[in-house]
């Protein structure tokens, strides 16, 4: 009963009716309807579905990047939904990690300074040299778009 308790008040994300409409002139793309979900604290999720059922577009709400077109979204008991950028933005930095599908990477950068730009905004980073341990330390100086990204 105790565990019963404390799963409910563990609930870290919830959706009620999420929609998500893309427009492009006279077309309007469904890519959210009317989801619910709720998501507990130590919950491992997964996401699967076919290609174009939307995966993206409700990891891209639940983790501040986008805004649905109609529902609510809360993390605990803030209400996602009514934050404004500036909010959202600090949502993301402060609570969310992400491993895009292309890797959203600063190509004149190198690997470190990649790496470096999130020790410079987030709260408690991970010390750089923790996070970025080169093989090859030749090829971790080249920008990301330099020779060193080929192959
Ligand atoms: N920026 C956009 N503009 C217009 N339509 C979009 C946009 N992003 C997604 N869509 C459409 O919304 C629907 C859901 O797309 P979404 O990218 O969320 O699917 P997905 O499940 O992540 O697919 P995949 O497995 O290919 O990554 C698709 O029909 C897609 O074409
Ligand atoms: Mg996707």
């Amino acid at each position: 009963m105790s565990n019963l308790l404390e799963q409910t008040a563990a609930v870290v994300f919830s959706a009620r009716g999420l929609a998500k409409v893309y427009r492009s002139g006279e077309v309007e793309v469904h890519g959210l309807r009317d989801v619910d979900i709720e998501i507990l604290r130590g919950e491992f999720v997964v996401l699967s579905g076919a290609s174009g059922s939307g995966k993206s577009t409700l990891l891209n709400i639940l983790g501040g990047l986008d805004v649905p077109s109609g529902g609510e979204v809360r993390f605990g008991d803030t209400v996602l939904t009514g934050a404004d950028e500036n909010d959202l933005a600090t949502y993301r930095r402060e609570h969310v990690g992400f491993v895009f599908q292309f890797y959203n990477l600063i190509p004149s950068l190198t690997v470190r300074e990649n790496l470096a730009l999130v020790t410079d905004i987030a709260k408690n980073p991970m010390p750089i040299d923790e996070a970025h341990r080169p093989g090859r330390p030749d090829a971790a100086a080249q920008p990301l778009s330099g020779p060193a990204a080929g192959g």
